[in-house]
């Protein structure tokens, strides 16, 4: 079945995807927390469209793919699992870590948050006032995602290890904003702000 038509249906399984999830949970624990001692990020409480949008780009070898992005790399590895290989595996995977309740995660990041705030006026625009999420912007909630994970990627568009790949556009869209952080101080000044956004 074409992706589209997928998606129009909302066709994914939360019972049948909950099959496919013991695998992840070594590293993303049993209800999508998140584990900062293997880099892998919160995936619960986060779109469902934007979830299988990267398990599509680590499967395509579009994200993961880039020189020296070892966790990315790990992550390309996990979403080739031979259960994977169709689009009616990943919707009800995806559609059974959306059961996942939400829990805010713990901040770990200490920084200049009115600084932060005046530097995600232009991030608002894709990402939401309240760092929700766009999906006709392509661009993910950004509210309660653990903070070390939102440092790191923002290191990986500046290193170019995220948006990397042609094919990677929201990546490679978000490489070209992340000019508007010059420094790190700037970066974790931002996700400090992030940090406050209740969402
Ligand atoms: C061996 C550890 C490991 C396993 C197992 C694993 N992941 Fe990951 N995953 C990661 C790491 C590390 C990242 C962060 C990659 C990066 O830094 O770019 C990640 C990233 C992701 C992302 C992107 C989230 C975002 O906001 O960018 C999704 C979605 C995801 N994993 C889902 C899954 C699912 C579903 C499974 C089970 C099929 C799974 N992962 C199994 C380590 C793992
Ligand atoms: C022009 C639209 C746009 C703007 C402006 C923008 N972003 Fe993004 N951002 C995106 C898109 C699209 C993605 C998804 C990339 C992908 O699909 O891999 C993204 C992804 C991210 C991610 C990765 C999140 C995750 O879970 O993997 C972070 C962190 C991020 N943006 C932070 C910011 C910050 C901070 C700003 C402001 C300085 C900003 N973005 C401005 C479009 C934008």
């Amino acid at each position: 079945m074409p992706l589209g038509a997928l998606l129009a249906n909302e066709a994914g399984n939360a019972d049948r995807g909950k099959s496919l999830y013991p695998v992840c949970t070594a590293c993303h624990g049993v209800s999508g927390a998140g584990n900062p001692a293997m880099k892998a990020p919160k995936i619960s409480g986060q779109m469902s469209w934007y979830v299988l949008r990267q398990l599509e780009l680590f499967q395509q070898g579009a994200r993961g793919a880039a020189p020296g992005d070892m966790q990315g790399m790990q992550m390309a590895a996990m979403s080739r699992g031979r259960q994977l290989q169709n689009e009616q595996a990943l919707a009800d995977l995806v559609a059974y870590i959306g059961t996942f309740r939400d829990q805010a995660p713990k901040a770990t990041i200490t920084a200049d948050i009115a600084a932060g705030e005046k530097l995600y006026a232009t991030c608002a625009s894709c990402h939401g006032d309240q760092g929700e999420g766009i999906e006709a912007m392509a661009a993910p909630r950004l509210a309660r995602q653990s903070d070390w994970y939102l440092l790191a990627q923002l290191q990986k568009f500046k290193l170019g290890q995220r948006g990397y790949h042609d094919a990677d556009h929201g990546g490679r869209q978000m490489r070209s904003m992340i000019m508007t952080l010059p420094t790190e101080q700037a970066m974790r000044d931002v996700v400090a702000y992030i940090n406050t956004l209740p969402q």
